[in-house]
């Protein structure tokens, strides 16, 4: 090995490297890795910036017990509290969480203007997370308190968890459901439901609300009719289309790229609406009107091959209620998971004012507020939906 010389010529052989002080195997070396770095340098940036882009996933597990340290036991309840279902899967929330309180906000970018203009799905779905939230704390032997904010809150805050040590472990049962519950777009096999199962569902939903139900198969079969056709309208409405195909996810890798929204597959959809979806849901599509057919058609078959239909209500009009009826719909989707019943809720009827009046009066919930509309019964179960990671929702410090 020839190193460099120290006050004297270097050795005639190995003037080239001992500039760079090294010799000529090593030079060789760092030349060859020099020049396959330069070559595969756009390939590198370019899965670099792939790796960049795809946001970490929340995983569909709970802890058994709560962490000891205030932080990840916050960190804790909010992956549980984001595997609440959420108006098309657009998570619309954000955590803060300062010591041994989480304040959950809306996140007002995640809102759908167009086809929710009073925000209550938005509010519903942020009811839901807050359920799974205060279910983590009871399971876990914690006593939760909770401060609504109201409805107009100019920040966005919905509500604030604060939590004590020394409760009993209670709701153990919902809390194990939480990981476990789908919204279930596959065909129901017709069964219906038990008297016990509905009254355990129903006793989900507190004071100032109410849940109708509707099983007798013609009433069912109108209602499918009455949904076909808010679904084909909306999906026909350019600016309600515009705004849920920005929700739609079309591939595997596009759904997990944005950790969120409804891939195609999960709409259950077969043949050509499934393949050509790109067209079919393009508003600007000539193709519009079959992604419409198809798309009726599939929520039509749903509701009818369902063992049941519920309308949850509030009386009269209080938008303070929205965020306590998403908890009364967690509560129930929870329940409904333990006993093995499949549920979707479907929305479009109530976004359209038509269908909406005639669905309240059909349930027989005239002068009620109608907030969410499910289908119930018994499928096989679907495979989970993506979530946005705790870290990419949640701003923590410590107390
Ligand atoms: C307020 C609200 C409205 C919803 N409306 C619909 C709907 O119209 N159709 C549907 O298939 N799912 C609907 N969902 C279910 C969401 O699409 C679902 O929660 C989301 O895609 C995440 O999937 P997961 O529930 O399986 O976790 C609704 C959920 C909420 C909270």
């Amino acid at each position: 090995m020839h190193a460099p010389v120290r006050g004297g010529p270097p050795p005639k052989s190995s003037a080239p490297f001992a500039a760079t002080g090294l010799d000529r195997r090593r030079f060789l070396i760092v030349a060859g890795g020099a020049l396959a770095w330069s070559a595969l340098r756009p390939y590198a940036a370019w899965a670099s910036r792939a790796g960049a882009a795809l946001p970490p996933l929340q995983v569909w597990t709970v802890p058994d017990e709560a962490p000891a340290d205030d932080l990840d036991r916050a960190r804790a309840m909010i992956g549980a509290a984001v595997l609440a279902p959420s108006h098309w899967n657009a998570q619309p929330w954000r955590f803060e969480v300062d010591g041994a309180t989480v304040r959950l906000l809306a996140d007002a970018r995640r809102a759908l203007p167009v086809t929710d203009p009073d925000q209550r799905a938005m509010r519903l779905s942020l009811g839901a997370a807050l359920e799974n939230l205060l279910v983590a704390c009871r399971a876990w032997g914690l006593r939760p308190a909770v401060t609504y904010h109201p409805p107009d809150d100019p920040g966005g805050a919905i509500a604030e968890v604060a939590w004590s040590a020394g409760g009993a472990s209670r709701d153990r049962a919902l809390y194990a459901a939480i990981p476990e519950r789908r919204t279930n777009r596959h065909a129901y096999d017709g069964r219906g439901l038990y008297a016990e199962n509905r009254a355990a569902l129903t006793a989900q939903i507190g004071a100032d609300l109410r849940l109708h139900w509707i099983d007798d198969r013609p009433a069912l079969h109108s209602i499918a009719d009455l949904a076909f056709e808010a679904v084909r309208d909306q999906i026909l409405d350019h600016r309600a289309e515009t705004e849920c195909r920005a929700w739609m996810r079309l591939g595997d890798d596009e759904s997990l790229r944005h950790g969120d929204g409804i891939s195609i597959d999960a709409f259950e959809l077969g043949g050509p609406a499934k393949w050509f979806a790109s067209r079919y849901f393009d508003p600007d599509s000539w193709l519009l009107g079959e992604g419409a057919g198809s798309m009726a058609k599939h929520v039509r078959d749903g509701v009818r091959s369902a063992g049941a239909l519920a309308l949850l209500t509030a009386l009269p009009r209080r938008p303070d209620l929205w965020v306590p009826a998403g908890q009364a719909y967690e509560r129930m989707a929870l329940t409904a998971t333990g006993l093995g019943i499949a549920m979707q809720p479907i929305d479009t009827p109530l976004e359209r004012s038509a269908p909406r009046a005639e669905l309240v009066r059909r349930f027989g919930a005239e002068g009620e507020e109608p907030l969410l509309f499910m289908r119930l019964g018994h499928a096989r179960r679907p495979d989970p939906s993506p979530r946005r990671s705790i870290a990419l929702v949640a701003s923590l410090r410590k107390a």
